[in-house]
């Protein structure tokens, strides 16, 4: 099977994608978002590819791409198309494959399927993205719960954001969880930042690693 590396995060918006990029740069990897919603701006994958300046071959297609910019049920629906959430396979790759997430871990692929539920299949270890500010708390726990009820590998937190300290430490006692690192804020956010602060923020050791032939 494919060593891959599943990003998820509490929510939209935390930084998966910025934290993506800085992990496939990290890891010689190569990317995949397997469900895109939204082609209006710079795709997820575009930005991967700008952030990480990454050569073309080193971001893998999406299986569907989507206009509109919603949960990817809906926007499949509105799109005229319909996911196949078991047609979802981990593309086969001789590098770490990043996979990124469509927002949180509860998305509905289908009126039926949640994401998660194709995580699970997989088996994938999953790095589950985070918010340091206020609300942090409540909806990281929730993540957890929900990967582990699933037997979903965890390899641990990622924060994004400013230090708090005292959110990073509940979560990692109360969530029996390893905290990876905290990718702060960045400005400007540009590739040679992110790569700096990416290996100031987190080890190589903590992700899958590529095998060797
Ligand atoms: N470490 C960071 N430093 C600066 N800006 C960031 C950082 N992480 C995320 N952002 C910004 O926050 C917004 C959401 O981040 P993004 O990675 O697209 O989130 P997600 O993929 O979880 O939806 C984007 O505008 C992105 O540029
Ligand atoms: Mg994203």
């Amino acid at each position: 099977m494919a060593r891959a590396c599943f990003v998820t995060a509490t929510d939209t918006d935390v930084g998966k994608t910025v934290f993506c990029a800085g992990l496939t740069r990290l890891l010689d990897g190569v990317y995949w978002k397997p469900v895109q919603a939204g082609l209006a701006d710079e795709t997820d994958a575009e930005t991967v590819r700008r952030l990480a300046e990454l050569p073309p071959e080193r971001v893998l297609p999406e299986a569907w791409a989507l206009h509109t910019p919603a949960s990817p049920h809906l926007a499949a629906e509105i799109d005229g198309v319909e996911i196949e959430p078991e047609a979802l396979a981990l593309p086969a790759s001789d590098r770490v494959v990043v996979v990124e997430g469509a927002g949180g871990l509860m998305v509905p692929l289908t009126r039926r399927t949640l994401l998660i539920e194709v995580i699970a299949r997989w088996g994938a270890p999953v790095v589950l993205c985070a918010r340091t500010r206020l609300g942090t708390i409540n909806h990281t726990l929730l993540s957890i719960e929900a990967l582990r009820r699933r037997a979903i590998p965890l390899l641990g937190v990622a924060f994004v954001g400013e230090a708090h300290a005292e959110n990073e430490r509940i979560i990692g006692s109360l969530g029996e969880v390893p905290i990876l690192g905290r990718l702060p804020h960045l400005d400007p956010l540009t590739p040679a930042a992110l790569a700096a602060a990416f290996e100031r923020a987190f080890k190589r050791e903590s992700f899958p690693q590529r095998s060797l032939p």
